[in-house]
């Protein structure tokens, strides 16, 4: 028989015991301060750090049919100011007369300047476990340089007041089979979804933490999601048709939920479950 080592046997002692008292300690706790725990632990070593360092190499690096890098890009501070950047967005462009979000900016950069199609720049704007998307990447690069900063986006063009009242329309619209709107989920405080806290979008503190926390590292799904992924998934929720990626309803629900969330400091990549 082979012989167990004992440095085995004291490891799955030790962990037994770790379990059991973990168990003991967790009985009594509420689950969502277990929860925030786990996460406070987990944002040491926060995996999305693996996603901003790719975004910042898709930045830098030649690609497309042009060669060139993102680095001429303008997200709204001038052509490659990335720090910052992100707590003033979605914002109105004069190049191109309208409010762009940051997906949005991208893929027009990836565009206009690097020569990509849209079809080839949109392509995978979601990773899927077993595809990485570059725009996620980005996005996570580009948030990151924005951690720390006090959220801060404008109104001051008629466009970005227009954005800002169709987002506010969207959130409180009902339809749909349940003829749910953002608000039967987002518009009041205390509500949960099994163990999940539904943030109240219409309450200042909440939006501003909500808002503040995305793109996140999902530990149950093992990517890196964007506000853009939230967004699409919440409609998911609501039984809404399909969010299209860069369309003028997403930009629009961004604006308003990020506008809400000014004064609140942006702290993202962050860790969920
Ligand atoms: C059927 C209920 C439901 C509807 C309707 C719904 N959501 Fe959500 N929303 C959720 C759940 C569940 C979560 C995830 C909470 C968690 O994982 O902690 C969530 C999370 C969010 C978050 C991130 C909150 C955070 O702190 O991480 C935002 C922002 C959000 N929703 C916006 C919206 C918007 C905008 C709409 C309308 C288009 C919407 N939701 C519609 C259930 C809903």
């Amino acid at each position: 028989m082979k012989r167990i080592p004992w440095w085995t046997a004291a490891l799955a002692a030790g962990a037994l015991l770790a379990l059991v008292g973990l168990r003991a300690q967790a009985q009594p706790r509420d689950a969502v301060k277990e929860i925030e725990r786990y996460r406070e632990a987990l944002a040491e070593g926060n995996p999305a750090e693996l996603w901003e360092a790719r975004g910042e190499g898709l930045w830098k690096a030649k690609r497309g049919p042009r060669q060139v890098s993102l680095e001429g890009c303008d997200l709204g501070k001038g052509p490659g100011v990335v720090k910052g950047a992100y707590a003033t967005l979605p914002r109105y462009f004069a190049d191109v007369d309208r409010v762009m979000d940051l997906e949005t900016r991208l893929v027009h950069c990836m565009v206009t300047g690097q020569g990509f199609t849209t079809a080839e720049a949109t392509r995978q704007a979601f990773g899927d476990g077993a595809k990485r998307s570059d725009i996620e990447a980005l996005v996570a690069y580009v948030t990151a340089e924005s951690k720390g900063v006090v959220m801060d986006v404008a109104m001051n063009h008629p466009r970005e007041r227009e954005a800002y009242a169709l987002g506010e329309r969207i959130f409180f619209f009902r339809g749909g089979s349940h003829d749910f709107s953002c608000a039967s989920c987002h518009g009041e405080s205390g509500k949960r979804i099994r163990l999940q806290d539904l943030p109240n979008l219409t309450d200042a503190k909440d939006a501003q933490r909500a808002y503040t926390s995305w793109p996140a590292y999902r530990v149950s799904q093992g990517e890196l999601r964007t506000m853009q992924w939230r967004l699409f998934d919440c409609f998911r929720q609501q039984r809404f048709p399909a969010l299209e990626f860069g369309s003028e309803a997403s930009i629009a629900l961004t604006l308003f939920l990020a506008r809400n969330a000014n004064g609140g400091t942006f702290n993202a990549p962050a860790i969920k479950r």
